[in-house]
């Protein structure tokens, strides 16, 4: 790629070069959300191609919990780097991996002493399903429904997702899921063939679904009576999100066995962990080497570990989080009442929040208007109805607080909008627009019948060219800056135009343009837009974010289209 584009060619040329060689679905999903380029952040806070500063509610997914950059994650890492000990010869003994080793056993106060570090969440799932089997020697595994644990074969599926394993299958077996927070289905599942329940303390991908009370507790007793491990993936929900070190804590119980990862790494290295008690330590005594990882818990990784562990485990630090998460749980009701339209309820814990919606439709334009009043936010993986405020948890309460604005004033545009919407639209990639035009049908039909009218009047087209396949249009969605070059094609039937663009940005972009009489000296223009970006089980959730861009270019082509016409008809002219 040409390093010397501009700032917005080079979002473009970016994004044609990922859609086409790695991420094709999410990539038009972003683009069209519009994501830029990062190209620094500090803080809360990511800058893109042009210098604008977003505020992240967000947080990676969960991945940025001390914020973009923070000295002393970077302290850490200079002075690893400076120390001369960067590269680990894997056999012989560091100080890195056994200090991180203390801390992590110091995490539960020693009920669970034994620890093993690895590259990500998924990876450290794979870890601790491997211990339960190993311990128990029996086959099953229960998870819940819409659990997340990763994307390798065996946290894939515990995941136990129909659109995954008709992907995947044959997915790993033994795996059922029972629905989150239901104990009476555990207690139907769970028998003296099952190893464990892997269980997230809050369901983060799942929606932010935060279970009863009692269901952790009870959940723990269960597995202790039918000698399965309870085994909780804290992947998202550790390293304080909750306002406890670990989700855990907050039922006041204990698991055999954790996985952890993401803020592990401040953001930066790839670092995550199995920690266990020590009686389920068996693999690693008599099969040394069925557990291993060439970089997992390597130098650099160890060094940001020790740091992001002593922040997170700092009682001043945790306790800033839950005073964080109150203003957030309070003023995330107050939009819930002020929109019961849009909004079916709000949960979570401490910076762990989730505002579910009745429509993913509406979240796609809420967090499109979240994008232009600088702070980004993104919906939860299963549940695109759920929309997440789940900021660093080192961001300020001055900035928790101007985002939570913004979020006012997006829920109020948001709510205008889709309260004058005609029915049944909410979630159709299709927009409908009518004009009167100042000239009867058969001479606006003729008019529109010269594909230069046609094109100078098309919405999002900027300028036409003949090439080798035929007729290629350059189009352009100004407020997000998004630009493509697509090949179209013209079909005319009796009282229709039809242009089919294909290529550049669009799967498909069809714009009919049907003229009927209205009068022996008027007419009218039916405008119907039909879209489809490619972005496969994104497509429900742009539409509405989608359709508000195209409204206004539409709208803005068919007036202009009507002025051309009163000036070029000397019939309307003189009317
Ligand atoms: C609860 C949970 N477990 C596991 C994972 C997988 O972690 P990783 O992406 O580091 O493999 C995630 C990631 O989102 C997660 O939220």
């Amino acid at each position: 790629m040409n390093n010397d584009l501009a700032p917005d060619k080079k979002l473009q040329a970016l994004a044609a070069s990922r859609m086409k060689l790695t991420a094709p679905a999410y990539s038009r999903a972003t683009l069209i959300m519009g994501c830029g380029v990062q190209e620094r952040s500090e803080g809360s806070y990511i800058y893109d191609q042009n210098g604008r500063r977003f505020l992240d509610l967000f947080d990676a997914y969960g991945n940025q919990s001390f914020g973009y950059g923070h000295p002393r994650i970077l302290n850490a890492l200079h002075r690893q780097l400076d120390s001369g000990h960067t590269n680990s010869c894997k056999i012989f003994f560091e100080e890195g991996p056994v200090k991180i080793g203390e801390a992590l056993a110091a995490l539960t106060n020693g009920a669970l002493p034994c620890s093993f570090l690895t590259n990500g969440g998924a990876e450290a799932v794979d870890g601790v399903l491997k211990l339960a089997r190993a311990a128990t020697k029996r086959p099953k595994f229960i998870t819940a429904q819409n659990a997340y644990h990763g994307k390798t074969f065996a946290a894939l599926s515990a995941c136990c997702r129909p659109e995954y394993d008709k992907m995947f299958e044959p997915m790993m077996p033994s795996f059922q899921a029972v629905p989150f927070g239901d104990i009476q289905a555990m207690e139907c599942v769970i028998d003296d063939q099952t190893a464990g329940v892997l269980i997230e303390p809050i369901q983060a991908e799942g929606g932010i679904v935060v279970p009863p009370d009692d269901y952790l507790p009870r959940l723990r007793e269960l597995c202790t009576e039918r000698g399965a491990l309870l085994i909780c993936d804290e992947t998202q929900t550790g390293f304080g999100r909750t306002g406890r070190f670990f989700c855990f804590e907050h039922y006041g119980i204990l698991p055999d066995l954790i996985s952890i990862g993401k803020s592990f790494g401040g953001g930066m290295v790839p670092i995550a962990a199995i920690l266990c008690k020590d009686e389920y330590w068996t693999p690693f005594r008599i099969a040394p080497l069925s557990f291993g990882s060439s970089l997992g818990g390597n130098p650099l990784a160890c060094a940001v570990g020790m740091e992001t562990l002593a922040m997170a485990s700092d009682p001043d630090f945790l306790a800033e989080v839950r005073a964080k998460g109150e203003v957030v749980d309070r003023r995330l009701k107050e939009f819930a009442r002020a929109y019961p339209d849009l909004v079916a309820n709000v949960r979570g814990k401490g910076l762990l929040y989730g505002v579910k919606l009745h429509n993913d439709a509406v979240g796609g334009l809420l967090i499109r208007q979240l994008f232009e009043r600088g702070v980004i936010s993104a919906f939860a993986l299963f549940d695109p109805t759920v929309f997440r405020i789940e900021p660093p948890l080192t961001i300020t309460m001055d900035e928790l607080n101007s985002g939570l604005d913004a979020l006012a004033e997006a829920f109020a545009e948001t709510s205008r909008y889709v309260g004058a919407l005609p029915p049944r639209v909410l979630g159709a990639s299709t927009l409908e627009q009518r004009i009167d035009l100042p000239v009867d049908a058969a001479s606006a039909f003729a008019y529109l019948r010269e594909p230069a009218n046609l094109y100078r009047h098309s919405p999002l087209v900027l300028s036409t060219q003949v090439g080798d396949a035929g007729l290629v249009c350059d189009g352009r969605i100004d407020d997000i800056g998004l630009e493509w070059t697509d090949s179209c094609s013209i079909d005319v039937a009796a009282r229709t135009i039809v242009q089919r663009a294909t290529g550049g940005y669009w799967a498909a972009f069809v714009r009919s343009w049907t003229i009927e009489p209205a009068g022996s000296r008027a007419s009218r223009l039916t405008m119907k837009l039909d879209w489809s970006v490619g972005a496969a089980t994104f497509e429900h959730l742009l539409s509405l974010r989608i359709r508000y861009s195209l409204e206004k270019a539409t709208a803005r082509a068919l007036s202009e289209l009507a002025t051309a016409m009163r000036a070029s008809s000397p019939i309307a002219a003189e009317a």
